[in-house]
């Protein structure tokens, strides 16, 4: 890992965006008074790649990234590694709770041949979380090794000298990429199962082949030839079948015609009503003539009751001369009625007369008394008005002396007096008036009765018209009944026509019924022995001869039909024959056929084992062919099995990691005790504690004694360290091309620093690492060709590039 660019932005004391060029440099050196943010420099490059610093302690950590009033900050920077070139950002931020998160984080790889800056992206490769571990692919190197041999950080760098002895093994494993070794004894431990599994497979899949061997095929294939000339014989004998069965089934057909006819022959049945039907036509004919004489009979009874009737003539006039007799009888009883009404109207109204003159007397009394009642009064009131001397009022004289007036009657008694007597006289004039009326009224009515009564024609007699009514009564129901016995007599005569024609109708059905019998016989039957003729006279006969003819007939038919179940019989036989020679040489070779068999169905069952036998022999020589490819398969995964098996023994339980570690760490050792031993003036040597493995020191001053190398003095310990991390990037690891030194040359004396600088200054000759030293001591920095000034204001830290000539 070689930095090209540094980029800060709010990151520690640095609060304006700074970017170091690195470009081109191959030794430089961070002066600046203490506190300046040098050692935030060499921290940023470690923020970019792993997001944490040593100083923090705690990984993953970024709280520290920020200062406490600062709420975004950035690192970025450009850097090569094994001959590639990335881009790596990290930019924080602090949320209104005051905690500080990383806000993006990405790693790319930029293009390499153009000038180093961060857009140059060829192609992103991590973002957030992933950064740090795809920055450890790139740079090779875990975080905490990161900071023992890449950057030595101030204050920590003795940490590889005085690391555990599994903690540099664990280092230099990731240096040497030794565990590779590991990987491929596991690898070989899989491969050799995966070969095992492979050649167990191969073996049983042989074992299911055993049955494949060249004899099995040799007589798999004469039994193919045997089976092709079975098929090419068979021909003849399934043609001989073929006609056998066709010589059945004409036999069959003839049987069968036989059959049918015998069965026609019997189902021939004479209809029940045949013998008696003569004689019932005869009997409804007869019925028939007696029904139609009696008719003829009843009809001239019914002309003649009618004809009496009419003689006797309408009902109509009798009636009317009754009904004027009882008119005139009803006219009679009303003008006495209207009569007599009249004669007591008339003597009702004397005494209502007297009633009236009663009344009208007592109404003109009480009206003079009522008129007089008020005078008093009047008279009464008046008095009280007079005065003497005055003249009076009615008579015109003085008055002398004023009158004295009883008090009169009360006016209201009179009053109802009054018009108790003018209701009387009203009821009275109303009763007369009534009577009057009425008494008019009845003689008027009397007197149109008598008119109407003489206006009347003379009456007949009503004894004679009753005797004429009942006479014409009597011949209307003779006639009726005359009528009725014709309507039954014509009713009996309708019902034995109907029987009649139904008998027609039987006879008619049974001759229909022979002929259509008589046909069907003709159509089964033989040529030379037709049913006999049909004569259409007499049914019973027709019928009798046919059934005489069908007896015979039926006779021949089961002779026949024994003659041909023998036919059948002995061609049964030769077919079974013919059938059961053919089973037997099918059989001889194996061929499984269905019991009784079409021919065709014996043909296919040949040709279907010759097919089958074809293919079973090409399975067989294909199964051949795959036993060898597979016990060539067997030999070869067990030779793979065998060849694994040893390697992963070679590299069994990390023995030979340990050995190339262990050589490794010689070679460390030697090469940074050579280096140390010119630092310290030959003062000091390192070697490898064979007990305890841990780095200890020999000191020549000590008559060559060793110990430990914790026992080493401030500046000594960073001379040992410094010559252990030199050695670890020049000697043992390739691709760790920088080293960054933070501090610790303050403790060495001017001429032991004389050594250092002189040993820096020749590594970074050989331009094969980049160096960078921080360091206060003035002797050392401008010993150093490339200076960056690190200064510090109240606007934080700032850097400047200060070349020297
Ligand atoms: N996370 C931080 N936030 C803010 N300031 C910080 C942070 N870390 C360190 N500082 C301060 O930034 C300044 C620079 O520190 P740095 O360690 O870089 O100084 P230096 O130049 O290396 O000094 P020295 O020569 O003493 O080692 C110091 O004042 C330090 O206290
Ligand atoms: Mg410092």
């Amino acid at each position: 890992m070689r930095p090209l660019l540094l980029h800060l932005d709010h990151f520690g004391s640095f609060r304006e965006p700074v970017t170091v060029d690195f470009t081109d440099t191959e030794y430089f050196a961070l002066v600046g008074p203490t506190g300046a943010g040098k050692s935030t420099i060499i921290d940023a490059i470690c923020f970019a790649l792993y997001g944490t610093v040593p100083r923090w302690g705690r990984e993953g950590a970024v709280a520290h990234a920020l200062a406490p009033s600062v709420s975004a900050g950035k690192v970025a920077m450009v850097f090569e590694s094994n001959g590639r070139r990335y881009g790596v950002v990290r930019a924080m931020v602090r949320d209104a709770k005051g905690a500080v998160r990383t806000k993006e984080a990405r790693l790319d790889e930029l293009d390499p041949a153009a000038p180093p800056a961060f857009d140059a992206v060829v192609k992103p490769l991590a973002e957030g979380e992933n950064v740090t571990i795809e920055a450890q692919q790139v740079t090779g190197l875990e975080y905490r090794f990161f900071t023992q041999c890449v950057v030595l950080p101030q204050g920590r760098f003795a940490e590889f000298l005085h690391a555990a002895p599994r903690e540099r093994q664990d280092l230099l494993v990731q240096l040497l990429d030794a565990d590779v070794y590991e990987r491929i004894r596991q690898r070989a431990a899989r491969e050799e199962e995966t070969a095992k599994q492979a050649a167990s497979f191969a073996r049983d899949q042989l074992a299911k082949l055993s049955g494949a061997t060249e004899d099995a095929e040799r007589e798999l294939a004469e039994r193919l030839a045997a089976l092709r000339r079975l098929a090419e014989t068979i021909g003849a004998d399934l043609d001989l079948l073929r006609a056998r069965e066709a010589d059945i089934r004409r036999a069959e057909q003839e049987r069968a015609a036989v059959a049918e006819r015998q069965s026609v022959l019997a189902q021939l049945r004479m209809p029940a009503a045949v013998p008696t039907l003569a004689s019932a036509r005869r009997a409804a004919a007869e019925s028939v003539g007696t029904l139609t004489a009696e008719v003829a009979a009843l009809e001239a009874d019914e002309h003649e009751a009618f004809e009496a009737l009419a003689a006797l003539g309408d009902r109509g006039a009798p009636r009317a001369a009754l009904a004027a007799l009882d008119h005139r009888d009803r006219l009679r009883a009303e003008t006495a009625r209207a009569r007599a009404a009249a004669a007591s109207a008339a003597a009702s109204l004397e005494g209502l007369a007297g009633e009236l003159a009663t009344a009208e007397q007592v109404l003109a009394a009480a009206e003079d008394q009522r008129e007089r009642l008020r005078d008093a009064h009047a008279a009464a009131h008046l008095v009280g008005r007079l005065a003497v001397g005055e003249p009076c009022p009615v008579c015109r004289h003085p008055i002398s002396q004023l009158p004295r007036h009883e008090p009169p009657a009360d006016m209201r008694t009179a009053d109802r007096v009054l018009a108790g007597a003018r209701e009387r006289a009203q009821r009275a004039r109303a009763a007369h008036a009534k009577a009057e009326a009425s008494a008019s009224m009845s003689a008027t009515q009397a007197a149109r009765l008598e008119s109407e009564l003489a206006a009347l024609p003379a009456p007949g007699d009503r004894a004679d018209l009753e005797a004429r009514l009942a006479a014409i009564a009597k011949a209307d129901e003779l006639a009726t009944q005359a009528r009725s016995a014709v309507r039954a007599a014509r009713g009996r005569l309708e019902d034995a026509r109907a029987a009649a024609e139904q008998v027609e109708r039987q006879a008619e059905t049974a001759w229909r019924t022979l002929e259509s019998a008589r046909d069907r016989l003709l159509v089964s039957g033989t040529q030379d022995d037709p049913p006999p003729p049909l004569v259409r006279e007499d049914l019973h006969r027709a019928w009798t001869e046919l059934l005489g003819w069908r007896d015979r007939a039926a006779e021949s038919a089961r002779a026949a039909l024994a003659a041909r179940d023998e036919e059948l019989a002995q061609a049964g036989e030769r077919l079974a024959g013919d059938r059961r020679r053919l089973a037997e040489r099918l059989a001889e070779h194996g061929v499984v056929a269905p019991r009784d068999g079409s021919p065709d169905q014996l043909g296919a069952a040949v040709a279907g084992t010759v097919a089958r036998a074809e293919s079973a022999l090409d399975r067989l020589k294909e199964d051949r062919k795959r036993a060898a490819d597979l016990e060539s398969q067997v030999s070869m995964k067990e030779h793979e099995a065998k060849v694994a098996h040893e390697l992963a023994l070679r590299l069994r339980a990390n023995a030979f990691e340990r050995w190339l570690c262990a050589e490794a760490l010689a070679v460390l050792v030697a090469s940074a005790s050579e280096t140390l031993r010119e630092l310290s003036d030959g003062q000091y040597e390192l070697a490898l504690s064979d007990k305890t493995g841990d780095i200890e020191v020999i000191d020549y001053g000590e008559a060559g004694m060793r110990r430990s190398a914790r026992t080493l003095s401030g500046g000594e310990t960073f001379q040992a360290a410094l010559a252990l991390a030199l050695a670890l990037s020049g000697a043992v690891a390739r691709g760790l091309d920088s080293i960054f030194l933070d501090e610790g040359f303050g403790t060495l004396d001017p001429a032991t620093l004389d050594t250092v600088a002189t040993t820096l200054e020749r590594l970074a000759a050989g331009q094969e690492r980049m160096i960078g030293v921080v360091t206060h001591v003035p002797a050392l920095a401008e010993r150093v060709p490339v200076r960056f000034e690190v200064r510090r204001d109240a606007k934080g830290s700032h850097v400047r590039k200060a070349e020297v000539g």
